[in-house]
């Protein structure tokens, strides 16, 4: 199975896509795209989740398409079947990883406790969901975890932001952050996909600068 690190490719920032219609999906990925962004994740919260995959797969070929909040083994299946390049889950039970890792398919389950994270890493899965990482301890949480689980890494997401996204960004156990703060609820319904591409811009620009600095520390320190 190939790791969700290498399959982004450096891209730091996973937006999510919560959409109404497969188009509106496909506008949305565009103007993150268009942003900076190479990748996104359409959770399953609307009827039109698997189908808004297969439309971005087909419109926009350079956008990697994940499937988000995958609570199941069947969810797991029709998100690879609807064309999801990797699986996202907000929740780790055995069951559930087992059927994510079934698919084949890059995948990074949800844990907020060491023991989940613990659970997900004697399954062999070393790139794990921080989630709700804002109210599951943040960044002191992962500096907690750091020398404990040393081969894991993590994508904090819930209530990320511009504001606090180069606080995660720059752990050496976080490879990329993601959420909704690109994607507000208010943009999409009034369609301001050019807003949505304002936003991407700003907090790639913020995430570019933190990555160069964590990949130079000997630079900077000198
Ligand atoms: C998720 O599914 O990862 C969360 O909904 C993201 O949380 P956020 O909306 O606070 O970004």
């Amino acid at each position: 199975m190939t790791a969700l690190s290498r399959l982004l490719n450096g891209c730091p920032l996973l937006p999510i896509i919560q959409t109404e219609t497969p188009q509106q999906a496909v506008d949305i990925a565009a103007a993150l795209a268009q942003g900076g962004v190479s990748a996104v994740e359409v959770v399953l919260r609307t009827p039109k989740a698997l189908d808004a995959i297969s439309a971005i797969r087909s419109a926009l070929p350079s956008v990697l398409v994940g499937a988000g909040t995958v609570l199941n083994a069947a969810q797991a299946q029709d998100c690879k079947d609807a064309g999801a390049q990797f699986l996202v889950s907000p929740a780790s039970t055995p069951a559930l990883l087992q059927a994510m890792i079934d698919t084949g398919l890059p995948l990074a389950p949800g844990v907020s406790t060491v023991s989940e994270m613990a659970m997900a890493h004697e399954m062999g899965l070393n790139e794990l969901k921080f989630f709700p990482a804002n109210l599951s301890g943040g960044t002191p949480m992962l500096n907690a975890v750091r020398s404990i689980l040393q081969q894991v890494r993590f994508c904090p997401t819930g209530g990320i932001s511009a504001a606090n996204l180069t606080e995660y960004l720059s752990l050496p156990n976080v490879f990329v952050v993601g959420g909704s703060w690109l994607t507000p609820a208010d943009l999409v319904k009034a369609g301001d996909y050019t807003a949505i591409t304002a936003l991407t811009a700003e907090s790639v620009r913020l995430a570019n600068v933190c990555l160069a600095e964590k990949s130079a520390p000997l630079r900077k320190s000198a």
